[in-house]
């Protein structure tokens, strides 16, 4: 049983749902979601009587074990199940494609019986709370990072209404909570805005870009209720792409001069849509989303008129995006490990981004930021978890073994940059390493 297999059954299991909508019962596509269902369904119980997801405290747990990725990735689901009253799916041997048929159809319609015999049990609970906490417990700033996802998605809910504007009122709430995990926990932090996913991507994108904004902040000594509104602006700076197409947020090739004007009116999208709502620090979260690829030269766009250079929070802002983005494989480009974009960021001071902005940035970075995947000497993978600085050593855990095997408890030690081979890539390895917060003997603060 792995967090992998769950993911594969969240994943069909949503497209299931979403084809009742779609599809009248018995029609090819909903018959081949449902198929795809049993599949993924069988693979999570293969070898196992019974298997048991719960859903508590915005985590999923698969038996005992806390399934932290899941958690954030299925963050859809979870609100999905969570809506319908569900606290565990019980599987018992191998589904049938009738009762996970019945889940689908239970789930996409609104208040009707919960299902209540068969191979797929609902609610019946059979680990109680204080038997899955001891076990493990999500991170404080996984929870931030939900209660953002959720935020986000009320936003764009808000966005797609009548008068359009966002509904930002929650956004001070929502940076105060990330703020005040950053500050306790600022290594779980910084390796939890490695998180990447390949749904939702402007949300994940957003929220990685605060906390980072919000360590840059912190570090050159932004007071606290200005940190908020730089972490609102960063949190908000792209709000402005849920009024883009998504069949162009998602191009998989080349864009043409069509599609880029239509990507170059998020700015202005945004800071609309951010003036349009209520809130503290909302004039200067416009400004930040209006100016995030005005460059710091000024030779971006739109077209900055009248002013000498940005707002302190836009360039901030403007590097952490780039940095987030870069690290992020897209569906039209391949993602970079974190020192080589790095390297691109270091390329751009001066003309794209403000170059003190940037020296700071990379001293908190350091060489191998926190979440960088690195292939050793011995052909292990380890995770940067604490990145040095300058000649310093690292703290790393070896996650994968040379012969390519998960470590399921990785080990601290001191990693000197000497022992680093190569670079590698998240899918390379199937690994994120963002998905190592809660990892026991990591110690992260
Ligand atoms: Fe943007």
């Amino acid at each position: 049983m792995t967090e992998q297999a769950t993911i594969d059954f969240f994943s069909t299991l949503r497209r299931a749902v979403a084809n009742v909508h779609l599809y009248p019962k018995g029609h090819p596509q909903g018959e081949l979601a449902l198929d795809m269902l049993t599949e993924t369904a069988g693979a999570l119980t293969a070898g196992n009587d019974q298997v048991v997801l719960s859903m508590m405290d915005n985590a999923f747990y698969l038996d005992r074990q806390l399934l932290p990725q899941a958690s954030l990735e299925y963050r859809d689901v979870y609100r999905l199940l969570h809506g319908h009253g569900l606290d565990s799916i019980s599987i018992v041997g191998r589904a049938t494609t009738g009762d996970l048929a019945e889940l689908a159809a239970f789930l996409a319609a609104e208040g009707s019986d919960v299902p209540a015999e068969g191979t797929v049990l609902l609610n019946e609970r059979p680990y109680n709370r204080s038997e899955l906490l001891k076990h493990a417990a999500m991170s404080e700033i996984r929870h931030s990072y939900a209660a953002s996802l959720d935020f986000l998605h009320g936003v764009a809910d808000s966005m797609g209404t009548e008068d359009g504007g966002a509904d930002i009122s929650d956004a001070v709430w929502t940076v105060e909570d990330l703020l005040e995990k950053v500050l306790l926990q600022p290594g779980a932090s910084l390796l939890l805005s490695t998180l990447k996913t390949h749904d939702e991507y402007t949300f994940y994108h957003s929220i990685n870009t605060s906390l980072l904004a919000l360590t840059v902040g912190q570090a050159i000594g932004i007071e606290h209720d200005q940190l908020v509104e730089l972490g609102v602006g960063a949190l908000l700076h792209d709000l402005g792409k849920i009024r883009v197409p998504v069949e162009i947020i998602q191009y998989p090739g080349r864009l043409d001069d069509a599609m880029w004007t239509e990507i170059k009116r998020h700015p202005h999208e945004g800071a609309q849509a951010i003036l349009a709502g209520s809130g503290r620090g909302q004039e200067i979260a416009a400004l930040v989303a209006l100016e995030h690829h005005a460059r710091y030269d000024l030779g971006g766009y739109p077209t900055v008129a009248r002013r000498e250079r940005l707002h302190l929070y836009s360039r901030i802002t403007a590097i952490c995006d780039v940095y987030d983005a870069l690290t992020t494989r897209r569906a039209y480009k391949r993602a970079l490990p974190p020192a080589a974009a790095l390297k691109i960021i270091m390329n751009g001071s001066g003309s794209q981004l403000d170059p003190d902005l940037v020296q700071i940035f990379l001293s908190i970075l350091g060489i191998f930021p926190a979440g960088s995947l690195l292939r050793l000497d011995t052909g292990e993978v380890a995770v940067v978890v604490v990145a040095g600085h300058g000649e310093e050593t690292m703290e790393a855990a070896v996650a994968v073994t040379a012969e390519g095997e998960r470590v399921p408890t990785p080990e601290p030690f001191e990693l000197t940059a000497d022992r680093v081979v190569d670079l590698v890539l998240p899918e390379e390895v199937g690994l994120d390493a963002a998905s190592l917060v809660e990892s026991p003997h990591l110690n992260l603060n």
